[in-house]
């Protein structure tokens, strides 16, 4: 057995917390081998129920669940930690966009940047959930100058397994038979996945869709606009799926993609023409820890244009938030 990893969930007492915390204490992120010790961070109002999932966690009796805290202060919940998966947050109802969030938001990724910034381990692997996810990331980073810009990550990798789902389904194969996807951009309706480099069963998957308007028309803008249909159904937004795709990226930064391409929100550095000074959702694989992005990839016009959205989008998010970032 090795030496327990201990991870911090915020937001632990939210909906997504309540998906991710026993899938984590089970083993579904770090396997069978790895004890854990959980960080549970939540408001002060919320650690009655914080309490309550401590004893559920208990009560499944987890061998590799070695220890709760549960907390409402940041500085004790990153001390010493080397995870961090930043939940916690206000999430969106009916007839709001994520970024409309960022008021609401902004303020709490500023206070837990600069916590990790004091008390997590120097090489913490950091996932912002909370939304506008991007651009929440940009403001925890920025906190914490003390830690490296690749400490920070952000989601988009739950777009990315609502695209794989989607292709699988139009293309009648099963979703383990699709590779290669990317999305591209901001956590938002600005988002592009891109299937153009993908294959679907050995196939090029632009050859086996064939129809570029189904591209256009149908795919791309139902995986942006997924978020928005969940809410609408359920009346809540997406909880389970956010927290399996926290545990995917998660799972694959810290034991390797196996030379899947992933995608990962991460600070620019300009490669693909991307401006810096935003998190960009780009294909990534992972190994030993390490995040590598996939470099030449071929940007036509119309990704060109898509990427360009999602850029000035971003950068009008980071203009929102400028108090923030010095
Ligand atoms: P929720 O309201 O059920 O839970 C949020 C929890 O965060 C609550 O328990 C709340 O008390 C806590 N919280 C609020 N401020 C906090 C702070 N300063 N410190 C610690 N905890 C704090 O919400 P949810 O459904 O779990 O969603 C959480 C966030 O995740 C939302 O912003 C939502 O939009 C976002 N989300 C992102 C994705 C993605 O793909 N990036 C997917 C789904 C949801
Ligand atoms: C999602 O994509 O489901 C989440 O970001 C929640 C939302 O606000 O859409």
């Amino acid at each position: 057995m090795h030496a327990p990893k201990r991870i911090a969930v915020t937001g632990a007492a939210g909906q997504i917390g309540y998906a991710l915390l026993f899938r984590i204490a089970s083993g579904d992120l770090l396997g069978p081998d790895q004890p854990v010790i959980l960080h549970l961070l939540d408001l002060p109002r919320a650690l009655g129920a914080l309490n309550g999932i401590r004893m559920e966690l208990d009560d499944c009796a987890f061998p590799l669940l070695q220890q709760v805290v549960i907390t409402d202060d940041p500085l004790t919940a990153f001390r010493d930690i080397d995870l961090a998966i930043l939940v916690g947050a206000q999430p969106r109802s009916k007839g709001m966009e994520r970024k409309d969030l960022l008021a609401a938001n902004a303020n709490i990724f500023a206070e837990q940047g600069r916590a990790l910034n004091a008390v997590a381990r120097r090489d913490v692997k950091v996932l912002v959930v909370g939304n506008p996810a991007n651009t929440n990331a940009l403001i925890a980073m920025t906190a914490a100058p003390d830690l490296a810009p690749s400490c920070f990550s952000a989601m988009i990798r739950l777009d990315q397994n609502r695209a794989q789902a989607m292709l699988a389904q139009h293309l009648h194969q099963p979703v383990d038979r699709v590779s290669q996807l990317v999305v591209w951009g901001n956590h938002s309706p600005t988002m592009y996945p891109d299937y153009r480099h993908a294959e679907v069963d050995g196939r090029p998957a632009p050859l086996a869709v064939g129809d570029e308007s189904w591209n256009q028309e149908v795919f791309i803008p139902t995986v942006a606009q997924r978020g928005t249909a969940v809410i609408e159904a359920r009346g809540l937004s997406s909880a389970a799926s956010a927290a399996n795709a926290a545990l995917d990226h998660m799972r694959d930064w810290v034991c390797g993609s196996a030379g899947r391409w992933v995608s990962m929100a991460l600070p620019s550095d300009g490669s693909y023409g991307i401006a810096t000074g935003i998190f960009f959702g780009v294909p990534v694989v992972c190994h030993g820890g390490q995040i590598e992005r996939v470099a030449g990839l071929d940007i036509n016009a119309f990704a060109r244009e898509k990427l360009q959205r999602a850029e000035d989008e971003l950068r009008q998010e980071r203009a929102a938030v400028e108090h923030l970032l010095h």
